[in-house]
Parts: structure tokens; C-alpha cells; sequence
């Protein structure tokens, strides 16, 4: 198996950057392949805990080249300074370990005003990372977008600006009632921005098509989750890109590819958009305390619940998925019963999927099953040292999903984690 594709299943924040981390380590490339800095993904190696936002999660380990793919929108502010952390920190010194494509959009002032004000102006809001995702991915698909190679000649951007940033400041102080955007503050800004990042710039795609066709490893990295994913997502409260396998698995490298579906052992969802099994009371806090669950990119408060099979089932449909990676298995420890979610009630009708509107998602009632809970496993690396129960919680997982369990992570550090499936010589 030389593929393999990190996904989400929920609404983001699974641990799919400690999940890349680990995989990483045998991997020869690892690719962030759509969104932007919107993602916020955690590691955290001997304490000390690392949030990345454009730069893919195998950066840590010193070994794999990291790439961000064609389908990222990249702000080229944020990655700057990304960069200069973790050089800071005794990472990414050489240069020829980050790969940029050439082809990526970027994200400019306009996009972040543009998401800000519709996002004030709302009065059903989204709850965006207020990042300019949407704002510069409809620029990708309406063909007014700038993309990264043409920050890298300054009278390219001249054109490209001069024939997009009129019509922008005209829908930001007309529209929106906003400020207007400089040209030459933006002008300058990026060319400096393109001077900054050349080194990086390649051809990505000609390099993991290298690499596959010389069965080395590629790790995928997914950003957001299904749950969030502009087609399959609970629309309108979704990001703005494809977030699912097929983003990344875009041409045909034949049917060998890991999908390794990542889903928390309870629920989670920061901004707005259903969530059938939020709790509001007691258990959404104390599983909010214990499990750290405040946001890695805006800090928010994240909405807290039971794990939701139904979802999750239908999502590792969509993403192919062939094996779990269950994250904060710790987190549950102590609550008892634990609920789990495997049907919904919708008007007097059971329903075994996720209802296509949010109207109906929104309505919604989780159907419970009760599980025995269990009372301390945190950092636990072995499966036969898991009680009974947390077993239990796991093998349920895994029939109503039919699906393998791979990983099973038991604490926040990189080394807390149960291996039970080899995914690029892992084992
Ligand atoms: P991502 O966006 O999918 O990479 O996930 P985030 O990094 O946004 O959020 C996951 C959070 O859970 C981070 O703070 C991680 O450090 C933490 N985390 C990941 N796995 C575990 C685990 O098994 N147990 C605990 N307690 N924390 C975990
Ligand atoms: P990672 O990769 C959790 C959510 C936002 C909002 C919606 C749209 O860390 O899992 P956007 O800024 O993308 O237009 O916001 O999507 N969202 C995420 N939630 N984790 C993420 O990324 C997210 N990226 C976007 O909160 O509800
Ligand atoms: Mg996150």
C-alpha cells in the first residue's frame, strides 16, 4: 500500500493532524490537498504542543517532504509565518522539504473583508474561522482567482489585481458598506510574499505522481470533515471545498489506497449547523473541560456529543473509508452509561441516514443505545491493557461501521496511541 488518505467523519478537529504525525513517520510525502488556514491541526510531541494551519502535520518528524497540493487556498501571510515558527522551533531548515504548487489560489485581503462582513451582516451565520475560504474559493470556481505562481512575477499580479481588485472594493464598500482595499499595499505586500516563498514553488503534482509510480509512501492529509464538505456537508453550514477522499485521490492510482476515516469517540462541531446529538448540559461541559475542546484555529468553545453512528456511517461511505482511526478514547473515561447514537427519529419516522437538508437535520432526534463506560485508560498503547468496556465501546464501532479499527488514540501525546493495523510498516 503505497496511498494512503487521512479523512475526517465529523465536523473537523477528529485529531487528524496527531493521526498524519504518527503515519508520517514511514511516509515519504505528505500532502495537504484542499482548504486553508480554516484548519488548525495539533500535535503535540513530549509536551510541547504544536498547531498547524497550511503546512502539513508531517512536518514534525523531520523525514517526509511536505506538500500543499493544487486545491489548498493559501494565505501566504499565515504560511509565512508558519514557516518562521517552525524554523524558530529547529524544523523545516532545509528548504527542499516544503513543496508548493503553483497552482494553489491564494487568499487576499479582499477575501478575509469580504468573509467578515457577509459574516456580521448574516442573520442565520455560519460561524466561519473568518479565514477568507469562501470568499477565495468562489474566486477559483468564477476564474477571477490569483494563484501562487503569480505572486512570483510582480507585473503578472499588477494585471491579475488590476483587473480583479476594482470590482472587489466595489462590492465591499457598496454591497457590504466595508473599506476599500489598497492596490499597492496589496501589490507590494505580495510580491515580498512571492520573493519570500519561490524556493518553494514546484509543479506538485508531477512529484507525487513521481513518487506513487515509485510505490513510496504518500500520506494525504484531509483538513475540515465530511460533515463540513461543500457537496455532502449539512449545507449551507459547511466550508467551502471538497473535504472528502476523492479531493485528493483525483486521478486514477488504482484501487490500493488506505482510507483511514478519523472520528472522535464522542462528537464535536464548532460554528453553527446541526448536530443531532449535542448535549448542552452536563456531559457537553465536562466532556468540553476534559477533552480541551476549545477550537486550535479561532479558540471558540466547540459544541459537544454523543458519537453519532448514523453519520459516521454515511460518511465512511462517501470517503471509501477502509479503516478507523478512533481519537480521545480517554476523554469518555468516567462517564457512565455512554450514549451512542444509531437511528434518528424524524416526525414519527426512524430514519438510518443523515437527512440531505439542514431543516431536517436540524429536527432531528438521536436514537440511543447505552454502553457501559469504563474508568481510566488515558495513555494506554496496548489493546489488552484496555478495559473490558472501553473494548467493548470499540468492537461496537467497528461492526455497526463494519470496519477495522487501525488506530486508537488514548491521550493528546504523539505516543499515546494503539496500533492495531499496519499502514505503511507502522507496526
Ligand atoms: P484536527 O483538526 O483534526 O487535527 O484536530 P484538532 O487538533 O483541531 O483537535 C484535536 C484536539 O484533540 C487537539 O487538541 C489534540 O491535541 C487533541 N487530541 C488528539 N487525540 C487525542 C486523544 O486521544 N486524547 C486527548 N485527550 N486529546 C487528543
Ligand atoms: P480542521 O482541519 C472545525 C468550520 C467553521 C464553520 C465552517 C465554515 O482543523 O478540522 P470556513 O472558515 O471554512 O468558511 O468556516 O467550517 N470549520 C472547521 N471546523 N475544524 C476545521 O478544520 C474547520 N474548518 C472550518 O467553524 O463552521
Ligand atoms: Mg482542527
Amino acid at each position: 500500500m503505497s496511498v494512503a488518505v487521512v479523512v475526517g467523519l465529523q465536523w473537523g478537529d477528529e485529531g487528524k493532524g496527531k493521526v498524519v504525525d504518527i503515519l508520517s513517520r514511514h511516509a515519504d510525502a505528505v500532502v495537504r490537498f484542499q482548504g486553508g488556514a480554516n484548519a488548525g491541526h495539533t500535535v503535540v510531541v513530549g509536551g510541547e504542543k504544536y498547531v498547524l494551519h497550511l503546512i502539513p502535520s508531517g512536518v514534525l518528524n523531520g523525514r517526509s517532504v511536505c506538500i500543499i497540493g493544487s486545491g489548498v487556498v493559501i494565505d501566504p501571510k499565515e504560511l509565512v509565518e508558519e514557516i518562521r515558527f517552525l524554523q524558530e522551533k529547529g524544523f523545516l531548515k532545509d528548504d527542499s522539504r516544503l513543496k508548493i504548487d503553483l497552482r494553489a489560489h491564494l487568499v487576499f485581503p479582499y477575501h478575509k473583508e469580504i468573509d467578515r462582513l457577509r459574516e456580521e451582516k448574516r442573520s442565520e451565520k455560519i460561524g466561519t474561522t473568518l479565514r477568507g475560504i469562501g470568499p477565495a474559493y468562489e474566486d477559483k470556481v468564477g476564474r477571477c482567482g490569483i494563484r501562487f505562481a503569480d505572486i512570483l512575477d510582480k507585473d503578472i499580479l499588477k494585471s491579475r489585481l488590476s483587473q480583479v481588485l476594482p470590482e472587489k472594493n466595489e462590492y465591499i464598500t457598496k454591497v457590504l458598506g466595508g473599506r476599500p482595499v489598497d492596490f499597492y499595499r496589496i501589490l507590494d505586500e505580495y510580491t515580498a510574499y512571492g520573493e519570500m516563498l519561490s524556493r518553494y514553488a514546484i509543479d506538485t503534482n508531477t512529484l507525487i505522481d513521481g513518487m506513487i509510480r515509485d510505490e513510496r509512501h504518500v500520506l494525504f492529509e484531509g483538513a475540515q470533515g465530511s460533515g463540513l464538505d461543500i457537496d455532502f456537508g449539512t449545507y449551507p453550514f459547511v466550508t467551502s471545498s471538497s473535504t472528502i477522499s476523492a479531493a485528493a485521490t483525483g486521478r486514477i492510482w488504482g484501487s490500493n489506497i488506505e482510507v483511514l476515516g478519523v472520528t472522535k469517540a464522542y462528537t464535536t462541531r464548532v460554528g453553527h449547523g446541526p448536530l443531532p446529538t449535542e448535549e448542552k448540559g452536563r456531559f457537553g461541559d465536562e466532556i468540553r473541560a476534559k477533552g480541551g475542546e476549545f477550537g486550535a484555529t479561532t479558540g471558540r468553545a466547540r459544541r459537544c456529543g454523543w458519537l453519532d453512528l448514523v453519520m459516521l456511517k454515511y460518511y465512511s461511505k462517501i470517503n471509501g473509508v477502509t479503516s478507523l482511526a478512533i481519537t480521545k478514547l480517554d476523554v469518555l473515561s468516567g462517564i457512565n452509561p455512554i450514549k451512542v447514537c444509531v437511528g434518528y427519529r424524524l416526525g414519527g419516522r426512524e430514519l438510518d441516514y443523515l437527512p440531505a437538508t439542514s431543516n431536517e437535520a436540524f429536527e432531528v432526534e438521536p436514537v440511543y443505545r447505552e454502553m457501559e463506560g469504563w474508568d481510566k485508560i488515558e495513555g494506554v498503547r496496548d489493546v489488552s491493557y484496555l478495559p473490558i468496556e472501553a473494548k467493548r465501546y470499540l468492537d461496537m464501532i467497528s461492526s455497526y461501521l463494519d470496519l477495522p479499527i487501525a488506530l486508537v488514540s488514548t491521550g493528546y501525546d504523539r505516543s499515546d496511541v494503539i496500533v492495531l493495523k499496519n499502514i505503511f510498516n507502522l507496526k
